[in-house]
């Protein structure tokens, strides 16, 4: 079928196909039967533009559910939440009648000075390949494809157009491409974005490792890689490395261009029918999953956006059980902020939605507390550059309320001006001026909750010891303010856990050296150790660890068992709600790999789990680790191979929270590493066939070398790094070229 439908174009209507109509749709044959395909923003809620396009969130859209941001939907640790906000993003999709809408977002966040932080999930790439895969499925689940987005290895906002990403194969493959490869693998989105950047020099617009290599010889994807819009460097190039589709239209250019080259011989047509084929497929998809007439019910969504940042906020610290308010206590509370009445929800850009109600905190606390005990002070305001919202008289007025209240919630967080698509951040202070007002209020009150609004986490170390309790709520979408008090006065309980680590200080950060790069590169030099991986491996304290989320109730742990699953490992845990009230548990699994031949991590994160309890109630929760979480991608094998080891699983509430632990064997894959004349003598003696003939040669010079040294002494360690071509060079070596000749067959056939 789509065959014939590409043999019934021409060239220059295939190559039209392969390049935007608009800004938002493809090119349309009616008479081929061959339909538009509309694309809007995303990824948390529908940028539809009706009329004035463009990419940055500029012109106004028409309003939808702005769903809270990745950042908070991913501090839920909840694939069923995320499937859920995934279908009713593909009903307001069908609503508008766009085909895909372009997310998720799932690049590893880096550095908490990525300026688009906030749109993505975390971290950690397991957590961010689950959570990529509930949100893929629930939006396609409703006939919408998803854009699987920015691939790859977008993690800064600093010249993201030009910079290359400098990243070794090992991080390349197990930070930065494993969530990709689970969402493509396990989900298969219909189609994915190829992002601005170089990787390793090239970009990926036209990095055919990366789009084919990679993403279709090795995934087996066989959806459409669209360009960021304007990500096309070199048309012709792209689309021999596997790009697609140019978005948006580059008026004609792209295509005339991709014409010109197969009639000049230099690009070969199968290439472009290969595209056009595959264009046509995802309008035949899209034609197939449209339903007109589609509507929502924009209550209800609300009450799901709700939800979604109800178990997204993170109560961070909660000294004797500060938290919750009672609303009847006739307490006296002041709520100071500008952001309790002015809420930040959502980040700037790309991503900008026009939300279809707004909640504030303010008016959602008056609704449970009554208007009598609730006064409220601005503090500072939010509106312009930060450095124009200094205002010592409302810092003053708020200080004097503080010091008349029995509490204060003290909302704070940062202005859009501090993090947006486009630019990063330079630190990751709260404004001055709002750290200024957190240590006079606890000067004057000791009962102060801090509410937090940001997209990325922001030092807290400096005022954290001074309140007794932290709620970060992040960016939490349209229905954000509600939720806060829902949970600041009991009527739900915290569940959300941290995705990203919150730093003492941005020194202590892993790319703190390495970031944003210069003169157009940015070497990844933290390699493997990205977020939690860092902190572990050097031991570093933090203000809060990865995955750690407090509740107003408590749970138990016990009778952890592990056993063997398709060769991989099925862990059961008995958890218990000990508390007084009823609430969610987000259980974490962590893997080690002691004795590894390869360095590691000292522990990851390879599964996890929530589970609700009422008051005094158990249940058994499982969690899954699939075989492949334990392989490691070797440089040399340019594979990934899992080890045979004693495997050790951890399992608890943090991963500085850890509760019970075990072990299992894994039954590993047989690697022999490839060993030439340029390989040392210590890698030959580690060759199961070459090793044993390469020493019965050198056992004389070994010998003599030790003087009476034991085996495996200093002597031996020097003479490990040893080319085995160097051999023939030394006169006191009898080893001779044909003695290696006779090596080098040997290793051949084995
Ligand atoms: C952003 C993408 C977005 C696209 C279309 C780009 O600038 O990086 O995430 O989907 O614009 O608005």
């Amino acid at each position: 079928m789509t065959v014939n439908k590409v043999t019934s174009l021409n060239l220059e209507q295939k190559a039209a196909l392969t390049s935007g109509a608009g800004w938002w749709d493809t090119v349309a044959y009616p008479d081929a039967g061959i339909s538009a395909v509309v694309m809007s923003d995303g990824p948390h809620g529908l940028r539809f533009q009706e009329t004035d396009a463009d990419h940055l969130g500029l012109s106004v859209s028409a309003p939808a559910t702005c769903f809270p941001p990745a950042v908070a939907l991913a501090s839920s640790w909840d694939t069923g939440l995320a499937h859920r906000v995934g279908v009713a993003l593909g009903i307001e999709s069908q609503s508008f009648g766009v085909n895909v809408l372009l997310g998720p977002g799932i690049n590893i966040k880096r550095s908490p000075l990525c300026g688009r932080n906030f749109e993505y999930f975390s971290e950690d790439p397991m957590l961010s390949g689950e959570l990529g895969v509930a949100w893929v499925n629930g939006i396609q689940s409703q006939g919408v494809g998803a854009s699987l987005k920015h691939f790859a290895a977008n993690n800064q906002e600093s010249e993201r157009m030009t910079v290359s990403a400098d990243i070794a194969p090992r991080p390349l493959q197990e930070i930065y491409l494993r969530a990709f490869r689970r969402v493509i693998m396990e989900a298969t989105p219909w189609t994915v974005m190829c992002s601005y950047n170089r990787i390793n020099g090239l970009h990926a617009a036209q990095n055919s490792w990366l789009l084919t290599d990679v993403l279709r010889d090795e995934w087996g994807y066989d959806g459409v890689v669209v360009s960021d819009w304007g990500a096309v460097v070199d048309r012709v190039k792209g689309l021999s490395a596997g790009l697609d589709l140019e978005m948006p239209s580059s008026s004609g250019a792209g295509p005339a261009q991709v014409a010109a080259a197969v009639r000049s011989g230099a690009l070969d047509e199968a290439l472009v029918d290969r595209s056009a084929s595959r264009l046509i497929e995802l309008a035949a998809k899209s034609e197939l999953g449209s339903r007109p007439g589609t509507t929502f019910d924009a209550s209800e969504h609300h009450a799901l956006a709700r939800e979604a940042a109800i178990n997204g906020a993170v109560l961070l610290k909660n000294d004797g059980a500060f938290l919750p308010l009672d609303p009847s206590a006739g307490q006296k509370i002041a709520v100071i902020g500008e952001f309790a009445r002015t809420p930040r929800y959502q980040g700037a850009g790309s991503s900008t939605v026009v939300p279809t109600r707004l909640d504030n905190a303010l008016d959602a606390i008056r609704g449970l507390a009554g208007d009598a005990g609730i006064a409220f002070a601005a503090g500072f305001t939010v509106d312009g550059e930060p450095e124009a919202a200094v205002d010592p008289a409302l810092c003053e007025e708020a200080v004097a309320l503080a010091a008349a209240s029995d509490v204060v919630l003290l909302f704070v967080g940062l202005p859009a001006s501090f993090e947006s698509e486009g630019f990063d951040r330079q630190h990751i202070e709260l404004p001055q001026e709002q750290t200024e007002l957190i240590h006079a209020v606890a000067a004057v009150n000791n009962n102060v909750v801090v509410v937090l609004a940001n997209g990325s986490v922001v030092r807290v170390s400096a005022w954290a010891d001074n309140v007794p309790a932290i709620l970060e709520g992040w960016l939490g979408g349209q229905a954000g303010g509600s939720a806060i008090a829902d949970l600041l006065f009991g009527m739900a309980n915290p569940s959300g856990r941290l995705t990203e680590t919150i730093p003492l200080r941005l020194e202590d950060t892993p790319a703190y050296l390495n970031f944003p790069g210069e003169a157009g590169h940015v070497t990844y030099g933290e390699g493997l150790f990205v977020g939690y991986r860092h902190y572990d491996a050097r031991k570093l304290a933090v203000s809060f660890p990865f995955g750690h989320g407090l509740s107003y109730t408590s749970f138990e742990y016990s009778n952890l068992r592990v056993i063997d699953a398709d060769g991989g490992a099925q862990l059961t845990v008995t958890v218990r709600n000990s508390g007084a009230r009823a609430g969610r548990e987000v259980v974490q699994a962590y893997v080690k790999a002691p004795g590894s031949r390869v360095q590691r991590p000292e522990r990851e994160l390879k599964g996890f789990a929530s589970v609700h309890l009422q008051p005094g109630e158990s249940a058994e929760v499982l969690i899954t680790v699939p075989r492949g979480e334990f392989a490691y991608y070797d440089s040399a094998a340019a594979a990934w191979l899992v080890e045979e080891l004693e495997y050790s699983f951890e399992v608890g509430a943090s991963i500085r929270d850890l509760r019970l632990s075990s072990t299992l064997a894994i039954h590993g894959e047989d690697f022999v590493a490839m060993v030439d004349r340029e390989s040392t003598i210590g890698d030959w003696f580690s060759h199961p066939v070459g090793g044993p003939a390469l020493r019965r040669l050198l056992e004389p010079v070994l010998l003599a070398f030790r003087s009476g040294a034991p085996e495996g002494s200093s002597r031996d360690r020097m003479i490990m790094g040893t080319r085995l071509g160097q051999l023939v060079q030394f006169p006191m070596i009898p080893v001779a070229e044909d003695d290696l000749d006779g090596l080098l067959e040997l290793v051949k056939g084995s």
